[in-house]
């Protein structure tokens, strides 16, 4: 199949077909990353905008690198250093990127639906880094890749998100794409972060953590996103470590072949102990390496590169 669209904005719209074409061209530029010469042309000329308007490490930096390693001018728009600080509004400021010549801008935003708002009227390509508590699409993307890499499959495979759901762009992401390709998904962590109205999205949902994880073939753990949190979801960090927290004990209950993945960043001692975290059925830092394939795989389909033998041959 060929790509067909002008934008990612989420994963709810796209279709299996769509996923496993990213994740097949990401493993195209995955294999191009470890060539001695890792930079292809295929971008050139093209102008990517970074427009973070949230914190980031991992996602910023990996499509940074991603447009360079592409062959595209970059542009990182820093909030703290603009015209942001003097009220520019969010719809002027893409405005004017755009009329630099931008052919892509990333945005993350705290607002949810704020890539959708900008795909409205600009020419550009837009690509959702994160809007709110909705959805982070390449997050899930290179978690796909992560899986299918570690286990070979998706499809029915018991994935476990364990942590604040409620409030994470990468839980709804992560559901959309795991269920469209055929894993079964549980959610776990405390009834406030974990409401029932998530099995209407195909998940299960328990509040149980030993009987999330004694199935699972993979789980993943979210911190808690204190920055949108309105109000205390439980009653301390320590009561929510000491239930939904993994260590050791509690990874002697889980399958020997268990992959544990975490987005990050990690509240060390909080969902996870630093041993378990750096441990050797952790494959964090793996996630973050195959975060630039996916990210160059996203551009490259985003600028009309069409298969993954097109990205073999750049
Ligand atoms: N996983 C993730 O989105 O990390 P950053 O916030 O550092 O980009």
């Amino acid at each position: 199949m060929n790509w067909t669209r002008h934008h990612l904005l989420d994963i709810e719209s796209l279709n299996a077909e769509e996923i496993q074409l990213v994740l097949s061209t990401a493993r195209a530029f995955k294999a191009v990353g470890e060539r001695a010469i890792k930079k292809v042309p295929a971008l050139r000329g093209k102008t990517v905008v970074n427009l973070f308007v949230e914190p980031s490490t991992r996602t910023r930096t990996s499509f940074e690198l991603a447009a360079i390693r592409l062959s595209a001018d970059v542009i990182n728009f820093s909030t703290e250093a603009s015209s942001f600080k003097k009220g520019e509004t969010l719809r002027d400021t893409a405005r004017n990127l755009e009329a630099l010549n931008a052919d892509v801008i990333i945005i993350r935003h705290s607002s949810a639906g704020a890539p959708h708002f900008l795909a409205r009227f600009l020419r550009a390509s837009v690509i959702n880094a994160g809007d709110g508590a909705h959805e982070h699409p390449t997050q899930a993307l290179l978690d796909a890749f992560t899986i299918l890499e570690k286990k070979g499959r998706i499809a029915g495979l018991n994935v476990t998100i364990l942590g604040d759901i409620l409030y994470s762009r990468v839980a709804r992401s992560d559901i959309w794409a795991l269920t469209k390709l055929g894993a079964k998904v549980t959610l776990c962590g405390p009834p406030t972060l974990v409401p029932r109205v998530f099995e209407a999205m195909g998940c299960r949902v328990t509040h149980n953590l030993e009987e999330a994880i004694a199935d699972a073939d993979i789980i993943n753990l979210l911190r808690i996103q204190h920055e949108r949190q309105r109000k205390t979801m439980f009653p301390s960090l320590h009561e929510y470590t000491s239930l939904y927290g993994l260590n050791r004990a509690r990874l002697a209950q889980t399958k020997p072949d268990v992959v544990l993945m975490h987005p990050g960043p990690i509240n060390r001692g909080v969902e996870i102990d630093s041993e378990t975290a750096d441990g050797e059925r952790s494959v964090i830092l793996e996630q973050v390496t195959n975060g630039l394939a996916v990210r160059m795989a996203v551009l490259f389909l985003i600028n009309g590169g069409q298969s993954p033998e097109e990205t073999a041959a750049v």
